[in-house]
């Protein structure tokens, strides 16, 4: 199946009430893993490929030519988006889609609010005409991500007239508004902003995008699904996984020098917590009605 937006998945999952994941790329073995997955549990699925990764997997037409050739490889029949996460500027945005990515993220919560503005709808524009979706951030969402740091006092909640300011001058399809989630791990207890998710869902009428998925107890996420939350981003969390089989494998194994000895086992276990995720959110079993 070709690439597609992620228009048509976020609407499906916020009428069927379920979230679909954004799953970070961060090289061949993750790649496998997220779309082998997703076809076994019958799930859409959305792969994000963060600004730091695009020259550490080779370049964007590489990624394209990568996820489309293993679509075609595995005979992938699930809805698959190939979306651009946390673009910086309109220039990389338009490389992204240039490339064949199907949706993209402009960030430019670091701009002021008229400045994000007018960046987010230039995007917009742009690839409406190509048929492409378009997330933009409001607020800050802390924490490491990949390159993009934020700390915690540059970090801010979304106000909701903003966000509706923001959809409604700009077009976009999904909103991700900073409510307290972060990315990489947490420091104590994580506590979203439920009461305005839901506001902010109610005022615009758009899809929310809840970033930091990794981390955050099951409840929270099954909150933030029932308050709006049609897309959830995960990293940190299979990172984690896949380094932690490598580290048991070389531990156990250290006499071994075949890459595969190792990367197989770390596939497996990408698998393993993407699959937990696809279930967790609700979009497991979806792609099979
Ligand atoms: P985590 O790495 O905390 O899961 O966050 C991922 C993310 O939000 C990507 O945009």
């Amino acid at each position: 199946m070709a690439l597609v937006s992620m228009t048509g998945m976020l609407r499906d999952a916020n009428a069927g009430g379920y979230a679909v994941g954004q799953f970070n790329l961060n090289n061949l073995e993750f790649t496998q893993a997220f779309l082998t997955t997703a076809q076994e549990e019958a799930s859409p699925i959305i792969l994000g490929v963060s600004e730091a990764y695009i020259p550490y997997m080779g370049g964007l037409p590489f990624i394209t030519g990568m996820v489309n050739s293993l679509i075609e490889h595995y005979n992938i029949t699930v809805p698959v988006a190939l979306h651009l996460d946390h673009g910086s500027s309109y220039d990389v945005c338009i490389r992204a889609l240039k490339a064949g990515f199907t949706s993209v993220m402009i960030d430019a919560s670091h701009h002021s609010l008229e400045e994000n503005i007018e960046i987010t709808k230039r995007v917009t524009d742009v690839a409406h005409v190509l048929g492409a979706s378009v997330e933009a951030e409001l607020g800050r969402i802390g924490g490491r991500e990949d390159d993009l740091e934020v700390l915690e006092a540059e970090a801010s909640y979304a106000e909701t007239e903003d966000c509706v300011l923001m959809v409604r001058e700009t077009g976009i399809d999904c909103i991700a508004p900073a409510l307290g989630s972060v990315h990489g791990p947490y420091r104590g207890q994580p506590k979203l902003g439920l009461d305005r998710m839901k506001e902010i869902r109610e005022r615009t009428g758009l899809p929310l995008v809840l970033h930091g998925g990794s981390g955050l107890p099951d409840d929270e996420i099954r909150q933030a699904i029932a308050a709006g939350t049609a897309k959830i981003n995960v990293n940190t969390d299979n990172q984690i996984a896949f380094t932690k089989a490598v580290g048991e494998y070389l531990a156990a194994n250290p006499e071994t020098y075949d890459p595969r000895h190792y990367l197989n086992p770390a596939r497996e276990a990408i698998k393993a917590a993407a699959r937990d995720k696809m279930r967790l959110f609700g979009s497991a079993g979806i792609a099979r009605k």
